[in-house]
């Protein structure tokens, strides 16, 4: 096999020129004796031309072949391709493999059920589209090597087989062998390990690291995934993060030619909170959330009489088409997030109309138009209760709206950091106080004295960096005081046993000259997906799993034997 070049590397330039080629066969016609192959190989597609197609062998879609031909320029050139000017003439065809049917379309527009494509990834990966994700993740990769060498970041491996630790979500464990009864965790993330190479005197360390989760996938979370792990020493917030804005402003140049503008701008979570309802605001576009607590101060209307907080958004021009069907969904909606439902009101003409219209006072009317600034044919949604219901459920009705009415322009890029996070938030469920990002966040210096007072009033060093309404990653300033570290793990109701078992060793570590140190850790996939355009983070995994968290092509997770069972002293209930 002697290729001489690449499909697209051919060019007006090389016409009259002598060529082999490999590659795949992606699709073919034939006009009477002439046959037209679209010759597919890792950099793209080019035709081939063959004049006479009972002097070549029968070639099919997929077959692996060998053309060796003369480049020509097209008669009429296909604008749809980088090659579109030329064509190969083929002197000679060698067919190298042959190829079964293809269960699915091997091309960017595909029918096949995603399932279907995970189940026949090997074929998925070849169609353009799928190696053009996968160009963009390496692209970031090279990219972070490069830059995070030139400003003296050490790459350095940490152990996929942990100690349990709690983290957040679920851990996978893996049973010990050698120690029956006994397990190992996959990482979450190289947290501690990372700590503790601070602890060690690193400085700065980074990892391409793989974190594991066992938690309900979404499409943009995959139970094992992949970040770009980084932490420092001796950096205050803004050191840290001007940093990370270098290598975000590296990754979008050398990946798309996209100039982020830097500094990003900084929302703190409140105002992300109030105005969005999102702690990952995607502000590309308005129906921003507004307080309705003034409008209602005079209300008779128990339900906002007696609420924690009311709020509303206005979403324009959707009057006339706002069914029951739609108003019966958002209450659903509300439902979720276990609010026993929410107002719905139509302005048109001077008018506001709806079954909750009854129980607004008049001076009611023209102050909630005037705070939401709604014109005749939106719609007014109100939501009453606790904030940290409504507010992320109007942020969740905002969110569709603006994909739904096309408020979002393609091809734009919304960049910005959400800092001073909350150190704890309440458990909806058990009402139990829970770290918002983990326990060795530091609060803030100024509210340190909240730590004894109320700690629910403390704000921490911790930052996300939001692009488009997704949090590609996210981090915190450390704690090296071992009396605060100490003070946050009885906040969270870690006795002194519970935190000697489950980190004894981190927190001996702190006492031994542990720097100041922060970090934080992008996520790889979600970074692929978002440069890349897809909405999908299993388009960036060459071998994801299915919402159901299952490999469709090599079955995982699949059941073992029984001797490998009996080997790790397991059994099965
Ligand atoms: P965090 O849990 O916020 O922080 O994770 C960092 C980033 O990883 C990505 N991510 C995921 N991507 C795909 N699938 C998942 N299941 C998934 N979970 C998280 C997100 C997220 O922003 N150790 C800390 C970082 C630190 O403090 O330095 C951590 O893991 O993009």
């Amino acid at each position: 096999m002697k290729r001489t070049c690449l499909n697209t590397e051919l060019s007006k330039a090389n016409v009259n020129q002598v060529v082999t080629l490999l590659g795949w066969v992606s699709k073919r016609r034939n006009f009477g004796s002439i046959l037209f192959i679209d010759l597919r190989d890792r950099s793209g597609i080019i035709q081939i031309m063959v004049p006479d197609a009972s002097k070549v062998p029968d070639v099919r879609n997929e077959y692996v072949i060998q053309v060796t031909g003369t480049v020509k320029l097209k008669e009429q050139p296909n604008e749809k391709l980088k090659t579109g000017k030329i064509e190969v003439v083929a002197d000679e065809i060698k067919v190298i493999n042959t190829a079964k049917n293809t269960p699915i379309i091997v091309a960017d527009e595909t029918d096949a059920l995603e399932d279907t494509r995970l189940k026949y990834r090997y074929l998925d990966l070849r169609r353009p589209i799928m190696q053009h994700y996968f160009d963009i993740r390496d692209e970031i990769k090279i990219t972070t090597h490069k830059y995070l060498h030139e400003h003296n970041f050490i790459e350095i491996e940490t152990p996929m087989l942990c100690a349990s630790s709690p983290e957040g979500a679920k851990e996978y464990l893996v049973p010990s062998r050698v120690h029956k009864g006994q397990f190992y965790a996959l990482p979450q993330s190289p947290q501690m390990f990372k700590q503790l190479l601070m602890v060690g005197g690193f400085e700065r360390y980074y990892q391409i690291a793989r974190c594991f989760r066992d938690e309900d996938l979404r499409a943009d979370r995959q139970p094992d995934f992949t970040q770009i792990d980084i932490e420092t020493s001796f950096l205050d917030q803004d050191q840290f993060l001007e940093l990370m804005e270098g290598l975000i402003r590296d990754i979008f140049r050398n990946t798309i030619g996209y100039e982020v503008k830097l500094p990003l701008r900084q929302m703190t979570y409140k105002e992300a909170m109030e105005r969005f309802g999102s702690d990952k605001p995607d502000t590309r576009f308005g129906i921003e959330l507004h307080d309705l607590k003034e409008v209602f101060k005079n209300t008779s209307f128990e339900a906002y009489m007696n609420a924690e907080a009311i709020k509303g958004i206005c979403v324009p021009g959707v009057a006339s088409e706002t069914s029951r069907k739609v108003i019966d969904n958002l209450t659903l909606e509300a439902k979720k997030f276990g609010l026993g439902g929410l107002a719905v009101l139509k302005y048109e003409g001077e008018e506001l109309t709806g079954s909750f219209a009854k129980f607004l006072l008049e001076e009611e009317k023209p102050a909630l138009i005037k705070e939401l600034g709604a014109n005749s044919g939106d719609i007014i949604i109100i939501a009453a209760g606790p904030y940290n219901r409504i507010t992320p459920l109007l942020g969740a009705i905002r969110l569709q709206y603006g994909k739904q009415l096309g408020l979002i322009k393609p091809n734009t890029f919304d960049l910005l950091w959400v800092i001073d996070f909350p150190m704890f938030e309440r458990d909806i469920e058990t009402g139990n106080m829970v770290a918002s990002h983990h326990p060795f966040t530091r609060p803030k210096d100024e509210d340190l004295h909240w730590l004894d007072e109320d700690p629910t009033k403390m704000l921490s060093y911790a930052y996300d960096i939001v692009i488009n309404g997704y949090e590609a990653g996210g981090g915190t300033l450390r704690i090296y005081d071992q009396n605060v570290q100490k003070k946050i793990f009885n906040i969270l109701g870690l006795g002194d046993e519970e935190v000697k078992e489950k980190f004894g060793y981190f927190v001996d570590a702190l006492q031994y000259g542990t720097p100041p140190h922060g970090g934080m850790a992008f996520g790889l996939d979600r970074l692929a997906m978002i440069l890349g355009g897809t909405d999908n983070i299993r388009d960036v995994i060459a071998f994801p799993k299915n919402l159901a968290a299952v490999c469709p092509m090599s079955g995982a997770p699949t059941n073992v034997t029984q001797q490998q069972l009996d080997d790790l002293g397991i059994e099965i209930k």
